[in-house]
C-alpha cells in the first residue's frame, strides 16, 4: 500500500459555457496520414496537426523505425521516412496505440512485407482485425501470426483486386494504404466513409496516388509505382467539434464552435435539434444553444454518414438530463456503455442491456469522483460534470489527453469552473481492490 500521485479533472458545474472555441485536426485523419507517409521517399509536411498523446506516440513509433521526425510548429511536422526500418514493430511501440496496425497496411505497401505486434485492445469490447487481414490476402499478401502476437505478411507483388471491408474503417484505411502502390487496380466494397477516410485519399492522391471514390461505398485504387511528398493539412475533428457542440447544449449554454466542417457534423446536428437545441451554420463555424432544459430523442450508431459511435458517450451524459425517457443503441461496438455505471454515481437514472441504455431523464446530476474508461466516456464525464450542481472529480484523464488538445483550457476559455490538479491518493494495491 501505497500513496500515489493521481492527476484529475476538477469541475464546479452549473455554469452554461458561454463564448467560441476551436478545434484542432482530426485525430483519427492524422493517424492514418501519418502511416501514409511511409508510402513515399520524400518529405511530407502535415499541418493542423493536433497535440495529443496518440499523436505523439504515433510520432514516436515513426521516429523509433527511422523517420525523420521535424516539428515545423505547433501544429505542423515535416516527416521523411526514406531510411524507414522494414523491419519487425514490436508490441512495446504498438501497444499503446490502436492506430499502428496502419503499419501493416503502409509496409505492405511499401515494401511488400510486414511485421508488426497486434495493438492492445481498449475498453469498447473486442476489436480483431480479420477484415483487415483478409483485405491483405485479397492483395496476395501471405499472413502468418507469430508469438508475441506478431502478424507477419509477405508478399512477392502486391496485386490490385476485389475487396470487402463490411464498412470497417480500420480495414478501408489498411487496404487503401497496401493498394496505392499495388500493381493494377482494387476495389474496395462496402468501404467506410468516414470524413479521416476521406481525408487520407486526399493525402495520398497529394503524392501521386490514384484513389477514386472515397466517401462513398466504392473506392477504387489504380495503383502507381512511386509516390512522392506533399504538403497537407488535415480536416478539423469531427467528434472533438460534436463534444463541444454537445457540452454547449447540455449546460444550456451558446458557444461558437469554429474550425469545423458542419457537413461532417450532420448527424450531430440533427439530434440536438431533436432534443431543442439551435444549431445554425457557417461557412467554418456552427453556433449551438440551448437555453432550456433538452428533450428526450432516441439515437442509434452507425457508420458514416448515420450518428457517430465516438459521439455516444457524450450524448449519453447529455440525455441524462433530458426531459423524458430515452433510448441509445450502440450498433458499432460490443461494449461502450461501461461510462453508465459513470454516470448512475452522479444520480442518473440509465438501465443497459447489452447493446441498448435506456435513459430516463433526471432534471439534475450531482457531482462525484468518476472516473474515465475511454476516451470519449472521459468525455462524457466532463460533459456530465460541466452541467452538474457541485464538484466532480474525473480520473484517470490521460485518456482524455489521448483525443483532446487542452481540453480544460479550451473549456476554460468557455467560462466552465474547471482545473487539472494532482492530488495524493491512497493506493490500497491492485490485490486489494480486486479482492473488494
Ligand atoms: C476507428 O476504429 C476509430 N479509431 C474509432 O475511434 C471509431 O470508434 C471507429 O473507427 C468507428 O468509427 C481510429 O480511427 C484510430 P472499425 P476502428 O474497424 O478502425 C469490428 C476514438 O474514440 N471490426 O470501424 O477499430 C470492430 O470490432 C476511436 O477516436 C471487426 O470485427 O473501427 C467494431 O465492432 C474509438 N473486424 C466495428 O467493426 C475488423 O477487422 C467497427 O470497427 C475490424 C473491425
Amino acid at each position: 500500500m501505497r500513496w500515489m500521485n493521481l492527476e484529475k479533472i476538477f469541475i464546479n458545474g452549473g455554469t452554461p459555457l458561454r463564448g467560441e472555441v476551436f478545434v484542432g485536426g482530426a485525430k483519427n485523419a492524422v493517424l492514418a496520414l501519418l502511416a501514409g507517409t511511409i508510402l513515399t521517399k520524400s518529405t511530407c509536411r502535415l499541418e493542423n496537426i493536433p497535440n495529443i498523446s496518440d499523436v505523439s506516440i504515433m510520432l514516436h513509433i515513426l521516429h523509433q523505425l527511422g523517420a525523420e521526425v521535424r516539428r515545423v510548429d505547433k501544429y505542423a511536422v515535416e516527416i521523411n521516412t526514406k531510411y524507414f526500418d522494414s523491419g519487425e514493430v514490436p508490441y512495446e511501440l504498438t501497444r499503446h496505440c490502436r492506430a499502428s496496425c496502419y503499419l501493416l497496411g503502409a509496409l505492405l505497401g511499401r515494401f511488400g512485407h510486414a511485421r508488426v505486434a497486434m495493438p492492445g485492445g481498449c475498453d469498447l469490447g473486442i476489436r480483431p482485425i480479420d477484415l483487415h487481414i483478409r483485405g491483405f490476402e485479397m492483395l496476395g499478401a501471405t499472413v502468418t501470426f507469430e508469438k508475441n502476437a506478431i502478424i507477419s505478411m509477405q508478399s512477392e507483388q502486391i496485386l490490385g483486386g476485389p475487396t470487402h471491408v463490411e464498412y470497417s474503417v480500420g480495414a478501408t484505411i489498411n487496404v487503401m494504404l497496401a493498394a496505392v502502390r499495388a500493381s493494377g487496380v482494387t476495389v474496395i466494397e462496402n468501404a467506410a466513409k468516414e470524413p479521416h477516410v476521406v481525408d487520407l485519399a486526399n493525402f495520398l492522391n497529394s503524392c501521386g496516388a490514384d484513389v477514386r471514390g472515397a466517401g462513398t461505398d466504392v473506392i477504387k485504387i489504380h495503383g502507381v509505382k512511386e509516390l512522392h511528398g506533399c504538403e497537407y493539412a488535415a480536416i478539423p475533428d469531427q467528434i472533438e467539434a460534436g463534444t463541444f457542440m454537445a457540452a454547449a447544449a447540455a449546460t444550456r449554454g451558446h458557444v461558437l464552435v469554429r474550425n469545423v466542417i458542419p457537413k461532417h457534423l450532420e448527424s450531430i446536428s440533427a439530434k440536438l435539434l431533436e432534443c431543442g437545441a439551435t444549431v445554425e451554420e457557417f461557412d467554418d463555424a456552427v453556433l449551438v444553444c440551448a437555453p432550456t432544459r433538452l428533450q428526450r430523442c432516441n439515437i442509434k450508431t452507425m457508420p458514416h454518414p448515420g450518428f457517430p459511435t465516438d459521439m455516444q458517450p457524450q450524448f449519453g451524459a447529455l440525455l441524462a438530463m433530458a426531459q423524458g425517457t430515452s433510448i441509445l443503441s450502440e450498433s458499432v461496438f460490443d461494449n461502450r456503455f461501461r461510462y453508465m455505471e459513470q454516470l448512475l454515481r452522479m444520480g442518473a437514472q440509465v438501465k443497459v442491456d447489452g447493446k441498448v441504455a435506456v435513459i430516463e431523464g433526471v432534471e439534475q446530476l450531482s457531482g462525484a469522483q468518476v472516473k474515465a474508461y475511454d476516451l470519449r466516456a472521459g468525455a462524457a464525464m466532463v460533459i456530465a460534470g460541466l452541467a452538474a450542481q457541485g464538484v466532480t472529480e474525473v480520473e484517470s484523464i490521460a485518456y482524455i489527453d489521448r483525443g483532446y488538445e487542452d481540453i480544460v483550457g479550451k473549456l476554460r476559455g468557455l467560462g466552465a469552473d474547471v482545473a487539472r490538479r494532482d492530488v495524493k491518493e491512497y493506493d490500497v494495491g491492485e490485490d486489494a481492490r480486486l479482492a473488494g
